[in-house]
């Protein structure tokens, strides 16, 4: 298996904001059954590559080809005087599953918390029927022993 490289998506490079909407698509239809409509999902996308909203997508790359991203958002911790980065969106293409792609972006994401002193550590939410998702987690050594996420959405 050749390299797997993680580098931040951005406008400029060609394909990252098609890829990423295209990804993210087929990730709420697989995980949750939802169809997300497009133009919307291209404009949230766009915000955060642009810069107009705070956060950025890491994406892995294997022989030019993207494999697998997800969307690191900043959660600032008063009580840590540091941030926490939530990771959010991880899809990884079903032909790459199971050869350590996510845990390739894990390692680097968990590297630069490790390194950076404003940053105080990795978060995510699952929903509670994606076992198979709860299961890496797990494997990569993170735990839910700590809280529960409540939630109010408008629609
Ligand atoms: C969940 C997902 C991100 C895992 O990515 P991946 O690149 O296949 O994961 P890795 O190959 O890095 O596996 C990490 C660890 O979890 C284990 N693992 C991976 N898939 C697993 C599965 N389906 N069941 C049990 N364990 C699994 C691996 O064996 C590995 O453990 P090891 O290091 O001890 O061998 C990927 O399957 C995916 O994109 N799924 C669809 C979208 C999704 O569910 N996103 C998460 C939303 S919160």
């Amino acid at each position: 298996m050749s390299l797997i490289i993680v580098r931040k998506a951005t406008m400029k490079t060609e394909g990252d904001l098609e890829t990423i909407v295209d990804f993210q698509q087929k990730m709420a239809k697989e995980t949750e059954d939802l169809h997300l409509e497009r133009e919307k999902l291209l404009l949230g996308v766009k915000s955060l590559l642009e810069g107009e909203k705070s956060g950025s997508y890491y994406l892995a790359v294997q022989d030019e080809k993207i494999i697998g991203c997800t969307l690191v958002l900043d959660e600032w911790s008063d009580w840590r005087n540091a941030t926490v980065w939530w990771i959010h969106s991880v899809y990884i293409i079903p032909e790459a599953r199971r050869l350590g792609v996510f845990s390739t972006i894990y390692s680097y994401l968990k590297h630069q918390v490790e390194e950076r002193k404003d940053l105080a550590g990795l978060r995510l939410y699952v929903d509670k029927r994606n076992t198979k998702a709860q299961r890496v987690y797990e494997k990569l050594g993170m735990s839910q022993e700590h809280y529960e996420l409540f939630e109010w959405l408008k629609d």
